[in-house]
């Protein structure tokens, strides 16, 4: 299959995997490892193979723990779409890689906690907005993966329109296509397509768009009350603060999930398919990753998106951006 080929495949949805090794953001430890494999099974045997990691996930201890589970996952899984695994991962803009070839090497790097080839490579951010110096450099690295055939594709990650365009022609010029960009998009964050115009943007070049966070972290699952619990850390208090704001959206989707005999996480990611992106859900169970994969086989009707369109641009408070996330 030619390289361009294998990553036009893309499914419909894929599953995030920053949970996956992140131990005090998101409560990760080993003892989770067998459940991750069950998820990771089921998301592959129902056709959910595109998996995003980062090698900046998992820190200290565990530091690149989330490539090095996937990379074990995908050895251990023997069922059906095996051949069809499609592994994403990110290369940090650290201020420590500021060369070419520091890069290549991250890349070559993600390759051995994987323990095979990175299928997509993408810059986990720019650092236009504070290091513009640096961008450049790592641009070229990262094309030198591709060029040099150690990736099937090139992605971006938190780029607005602007870079976007800049690093289209850059990479024009070498002939390196790129495939992807990644931002977060969820009935709570709809700035980079309603402000940015970033979706219009990606279909004109040429460019699938992928929803991080589709879920919100978990606040467009119906499962947080305003009463609580809440989970731990910057997590809760963005929770505590945005659950009493996001009422008549709750109230929105649980009315379309009753209705389609859906629950609202499946709502909530049919929406971001139904708007033509690649939704990336985290899962950390098997019930979670089961519940995200019901999102996949219908679509929401037109009146639908409408309603929900309306109820989220009506939410005043809204996911907090990225400071990454460039114009
Ligand atoms: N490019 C970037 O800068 C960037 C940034 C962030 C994320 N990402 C990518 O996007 C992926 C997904 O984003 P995310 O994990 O931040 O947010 P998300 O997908 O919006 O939320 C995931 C969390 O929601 C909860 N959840 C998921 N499915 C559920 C279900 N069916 N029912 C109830 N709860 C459910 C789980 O947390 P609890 O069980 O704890 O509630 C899970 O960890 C990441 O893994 C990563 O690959 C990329």
């Amino acid at each position: 299959m030619q390289i361009s080929q294998a990553l036009s495949l893309l499914p419909a949805m894929g599953c995030g995997t920053w949970a996956w090794g992140n131990q005090l953001l998101w409560g990760y430890n080993e003892s989770m490892d067998d459940q991750l494999q069950a998820v990771f099974n089921l998301c592959v045997s129902n056709g959910v193979t595109l998996f995003d990691t980062g090698d900046s996930y998992g820190t200290g201890r565990l530091n690149g723990r989330s490539e090095l589970l996937l990379g074990r996952f995908a050895r251990e899984y023997q069922g059906i779409n095996k051949e069809h695994i499609c592994i994403a991962t990110k290369l940090a803009a650290y201020p420590w890689r500021w060369t070419r070839q520091s890069m290549v090497l991250a890349g070559k790097a993600s390759a051995q906690r994987l323990g095979r080839n990175v299928d997509l490579v993408q810059m986990h951010w720019s650092t236009a907005n504070y290091a513009p110096w640096q961008e450049e450099r790592l641009l070229d690295g990262l094309a030198d993966l591709y060029e040099q055939g150690l990736v099937k594709g090139v992605g971006l990650s938190n780029y607005g329109p602007k870079r976007l365009q800049h690093v289209h022609q850059k990479f024009a010029e070498r002939g390196v296509p790129i495939t992807t960009l990644q931002v977060q998009y969820s009935l709570l964050s709809t700035y980079p397509v309603t402000e940015l115009g970033l979706k219009e943007v990606c279909d004109r070049l040429g460019i699938k768009l992928i929803a991080y966070s589709p879920l919100a972290l978990g606040l467009l699952t119906g499962k947080y009350s305003e009463r609580g619990p809440f989970p731990q850390g910057i997590r809760g208090l963005l929770f505590r603060q945005l659950l009493p704001k996001i009422r008549p959206l709750s109230a929105c989707l649980q009315e379309i999930a009753q209705s389609r005999n859906k629950t609202m996480s499946q709502v909530a990611i049919n929406w971001c398919i139904c708007k033509g992106t690649i939704p990336i859900p985290g899962a950390k169970s098997v019930e979670q990753a089961q519940e995200n994969i019901g999102a996949l086989g219908w679509q929401l009707d037109s009146s639908e998106i409408t309603a929900l369109d309306q109820a989220a641009a009506s939410t005043d408070k809204k996911m907090v951006q990225n400071i990454f996330q460039t114009q």
